[in-house]
């Protein structure tokens, strides 16, 4: 059984990119793999500021990494980037903290005019963090993007495109397992 773990980078307490990687991981789970969805807000803030592995909160959050096959990174674009709080949790990994994992890259945004974030920002940092593969992204727009009952509904467009991507990262998984 895979072991799938989506971490999820917005500040926001109605955040559209959790809704997206809570979906992913309902998704994921059909197939009864072990699926969390770590939210980095939720992690204590002056450990986390710190880097303070040894606070038990965050050494289960990076145990919980290290245990995952599958990482699906889930994160708002925020000024042409990935946002802030998702880089200061993977600041804490170690290394190769995603050695022999593969890696689905998510991003939700405002503009189609910022895209490439995942090409020049997340992806590079996935593969810095080792790991083995990193599966096709994808970019939800936020015009497409409703919540509903906290549950994303998206354009059709965008739905195919994400429905396609899990199952790239599902077939990698199979694959490597
Ligand atoms: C501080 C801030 C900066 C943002 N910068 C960008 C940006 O540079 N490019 C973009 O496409 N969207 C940008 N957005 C829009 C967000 O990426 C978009 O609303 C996203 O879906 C928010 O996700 P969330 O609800 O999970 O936080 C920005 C939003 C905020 C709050």
């Amino acid at each position: 059984m895979s072991h799938v773990l989506v971490i999820s980078g917005s500040p926001s307490a109605t955040s559209k990119t959790e809704a997206v990687g809570d979906h992913v991981a309902r998704r994921l789970a059909e197939y009864e793999w072990h699926v969390g969805h770590l939210r980095v807000r939720t992690l204590p803030a002056a450990p986390l500021m710190n880097a303070d592995v040894a606070d038990p909160a965050i050494a289960e959050a990076i145990q919980q990494v290290s245990q995952a096959d599958g990482i699906v990174l889930a994160t708002p674009t925020y000024k042409a980037s990935f946002s802030g709080l998702l880089k200061t949790f993977l600041d804490l990994l170690p290394r190769h903290g995603f050695g022999q994992k593969t890696v689905l890259p998510l991003a939700t945004g405002g503009s189609l005019a910022h895209l490439l974030v995942l090409d020049y920002a997340l992806r590079p940092v996935a593969h810095a963090l080792g790991a083995r593969h990193v599966v096709q992204s994808v970019f939800l727009l936020n015009q497409h993007l409703v919540l509903h009952e906290d549950r994303p509904r998206l354009l059709p467009q965008s739905a195919q495109l994400l429905d396609d991507v899990i199952e790239q990262f599902r077939k990698s998984l199979v694959s490597a397992s």
